[in-house]
């Protein structure tokens, strides 16, 4: 099997869930490469040390991620930094001719994101990829091999979002996520808006317009730094987008895209439903092993509850009849990323390519019309303008 060495920057919580995934890498079957990690950078000390401390192979721990980058040793880069960072790390990981994969949202703003997407066109021998693991789940590569058959007859429409709840408590502490300098002016939309765009983008279905809805409900916040201090939390913490969207053979159908720190109830709720005239499915990370499915031939319309199990698209150890988690996703997505970046075929499934580039790029072109529509109260086009 071949190793691909990485070097990570960005020790915090994305930083360590690869780390995990990596460190279980024999829960996968027959994959031709495996990563190790060999170098970090983190600004500050203690979070590098985790990696130290649970993995021998890291040879360099660094405060400056421009020496992770001089290593020659390192063929890959994971960059998991505050949103802010992203446009200048991206940038010269790519400049340094290492492979990149990236969190989302792939550049802070419309700008950022486009100077990225510039210095990968620049080294198409590198690959470039973006974070987004739930299409992953067993039951959305399902729903992806129904898009792709073309299942559901004509789109009724479809509903996506990902929810989060913790911010309803006005005493938790703000963090780089809520401030606009870092975090960037999409907000929640910024965080977990990739996540819901990810299987309507593969599927093929383009936003043409949008209305956007944004809250800020929450506006300042304990700084944490324990002194009663307070902080201006001026990210947006929801976001509904309803956008008019096209299919590639000419239809159009409404997507309601949903993004929320405050969803009551909502630990970590990501959906999908999509509604056709032959078929329709409902799949949340609430039941994950449930998948609903209802098929209509012109008799009786009843939803069936299909307990898909673990059968992901990339074999694993575990058998069949056991339940697949956020973990197993994340790993998933890592699978997708070597088997691309060492050349070996990917599996024949709609949903088994990690995100790409361009599907970021897409998902910034709605956020940034969606920002307008907000401040004007007004239904905006989303731009079909490529860098
Ligand atoms: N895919 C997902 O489900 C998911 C979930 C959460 C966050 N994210 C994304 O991951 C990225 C990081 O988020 P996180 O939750 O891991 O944040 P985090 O705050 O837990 O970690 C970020 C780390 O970057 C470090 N850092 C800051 N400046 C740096 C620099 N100049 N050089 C090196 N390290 C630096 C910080 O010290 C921190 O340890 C963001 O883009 C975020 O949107 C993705």
């Amino acid at each position: 099997m071949k190793t691909v060495r990485f070097g990570v920057i960005g020790c915090g919580l994305m930083g360590r869930e690869f780390a995990s995934a990596s460190a279980r890498w024999c829960h996968l079957k027959g994959m031709s490469a495996r990563p190790e990690i060999v170098a970090v950078s983190n600004r500050s000390e203690a979070p590098r040390r985790w990696f130290t401390d649970h993995f021998p192979s890291v040879r360099q721990s660094t405060s400056d991620y421009r020496e992770l980058l001089t290593n020659e040793d390192v063929e890959a880069v994971y960059i998991a930094v505050p949103h802010h960072l992203h446009r200048e790390v991206y940038g010269a990981t790519l400049g340094a001719g290492k492979h990149l994969f990236g969190e989302k949202p792939f550049g802070m703003d419309l700008a950022a994101n486009e100077s990225i997407l510039e210095a990968a066109k620049a080294r198409p021998d590198l690959l470039v990829r973006c974070c987004s693991q739930f299409p992953y789940y067993p039951s959305v590569q399902v729903i992806g091999q129904m898009i792709a058959k073309s299942a559901f007859g004509r789109i009724l429409e479809v509903n996506a979002g990902f929810l989060h709840s913790s911010d309803l408590n006005p005493d938790k502490p703000a963090n780089w996520k809520r401030i606009v300098e870092f975090n960037g002016a999409y907000g929640v939309m910024g965080d977990l808006g990739m996540h819901v765009c990810h299987v309507p983008f593969r599927a093929g279905w383009r936003p043409r317009n949008v209305r956007a809805i944004l809250s800020n409900i929450i506006p300042d916040r304990p700084d944490g730094k324990g002194l009663g201090g307070r902080v201006e939390t001026a990210t947006w913490d929801n976001a509904t987008l309803l956008c008019e969207a096209e299919t590639p053979d000419g239809g159009h159908f409404p997507l309601t895209l949903r993004t929320a720190r405050i969803a009551p109830g909502e630990s970590n709720t990501w959906y999908l439903e999509i509604l056709g005239t032959e078929a329709s499915v409902k799949f949340s990370t609430r039941n994950p092993n449930v998948l609903h499915v209802l098929e209509y031939d012109g008799g009786r319309q009843d939803w069936r509850e299909v307990c898909v199990g673990y059968t992901p698209v990339f074999p694993a150890i575990t058998g069949g009849i056991f339940e697949f988690g956020f973990t197993d996703a994340i790993q998933q997505m890592w699978a997708a990323f070597l088997t691309e970046l060492v050349g070996e075929k990917l599996p024949d499934a709609l949903l088994a390519r990690a995100a790409t580039p361009e599907e970021a790029h897409l998902s910034h072109l709605l956020f940034t019309a969606a920002l307008r529509s907000a401040e004007q109260s007004s239904t905006e086009t989303v731009s079909a303008s490529h860098p």
